[in-house]
């Protein structure tokens, strides 16, 4: 290419990135932790069937562990642009989720949404024997996974005219962000950094001692829904609406400051969300794979 016209090319091509990178915190997901926690969380309460199951469809990069590819979503969100709004689900303002309502994309198309990605995920795995499925499975595991984490992330199902709190501006602490950001990662690092010395591993181990601990009685619950479609997913959406009006949204204004209060009554939610989401997945996933021999969460 002539050096005259690839310089600006570059350059043109630098101001792109810029932008799309100032853009990417627009509805995320979980941060990179939040994905991570997840799937260590789901991990051991797979059956052997369905552990080799996944490890077969696991690309070679994750070195076998599911975790490893469950931020993977996020990652390719510039490049499968139409993958965008499966990562959220927004209701009009109010503080209950309705499929019909609320399950689209921007263009109306039904079913683009969180919950309607975790259900078609679900599907293709599960026809994974019949010849006429010609889905990359690799790819249906890695979007299953990502998004299981993100329903649970109760701005992922949040209000349409804040973006699931994108556009409230809030200080954490001392540090300008916003509140979509608070709830997918700073909420994360502050417990990682005061709590667990910033090791990752420590954390999921403290959430997992509460799973056979503290939450014992409920676990049972978090397995099985009301309205079950192909997954239990449209309650998990329900849940997190709900979460939003009772703690994400609540006392939180345009420029609030949010420290310790704030901090100490939420931080429960998010690692609870983070079981809930690791537990379930595990359950989806045994459901898919090893559907003969699935056994309760309990009797693990
Ligand atoms: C279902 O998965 C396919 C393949 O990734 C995708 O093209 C389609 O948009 C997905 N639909 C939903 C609702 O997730
Ligand atoms: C399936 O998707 C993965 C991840 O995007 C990709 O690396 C792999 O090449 C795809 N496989 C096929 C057969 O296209
Ligand atoms: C979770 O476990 C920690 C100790 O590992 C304990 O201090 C805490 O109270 C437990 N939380 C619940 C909700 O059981
Ligand atoms: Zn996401």
């Amino acid at each position: 290419m002539d050096p005259l016209i690839s310089l600006p090319l570059f350059f043109f091509f630098i101001l792109i990135s810029v932008l799309l990178i100032a853009r990417a915190p627009f509805g995320d997901a979980w941060g990179k932790e939040g994905h991570i926690m997840v799937c260590k969380i789901a991990q051991p309460y797979l059956t052997e069937t369905t552990s080799k199951a996944v490890l077969d469809l696991l690309p070679e990069v994750a070195a076998g562990e599911l975790s490893a590819m469950c931020p993977w979503a996020d990652e390719v969100r510039f490049h499968y642009r139409w993958a965008s709004p499966l990562h959220y689900v927004n209701t009009p303002g109010v503080c209950n989720y309705k499929y019909s309502r609320d399950c689209h994309n921007s263009k109306e198309e039904k079913g683009m949404c969180v919950v309607g990605a975790i259900n078609n995920y679900t599907d293709q795995l599960r026809r994974r024997g019949d010849s006429s499925n010609h889905y990359n499975l690799t790819e249906s595991l890695m979007f299953l996974a990502h998004f299981v984490g993100d329903v649970h992330q109760p701005l992922h199902a949040g209000f349409a005219a804040d973006e699931g709190g994108n556009t409230i501006v809030v200080h954490w602490y001392r540090r300008k962000t916003n509140l979509h950001h608070v709830w997918d990662t700073s909420m994360i690092e502050t417990a990682m950094k005061d709590y667990y010395d910033n090791d990752l591993d420590a954390m999921v181990d403290g959430i997992m001692s509460n799973i056979t601990g503290g939450w014992e009685d409920e676990v049972d619950s978090w397995e099985n829904c009301q309205n079950k479609q192909a997954t239990c997913a449209n309650d998990y959406a329900v849940e997190s609406i709900h979460l939003d009006c009772n703690y994400a949204y609540k006392d939180v204004e345009q420029d609030s400051t949010l420290g310790d209060e704030y901090f100490f009554t939420r931080l429960p939610i998010v690692k609870k969300r983070i079981a809930q989401a690791g537990l379930r997945l595990a359950t989806i996933l045994n459901d898919i794979f090893d559907h003969e021999n699935r056994q309760e969460i309990q009797s693990y």
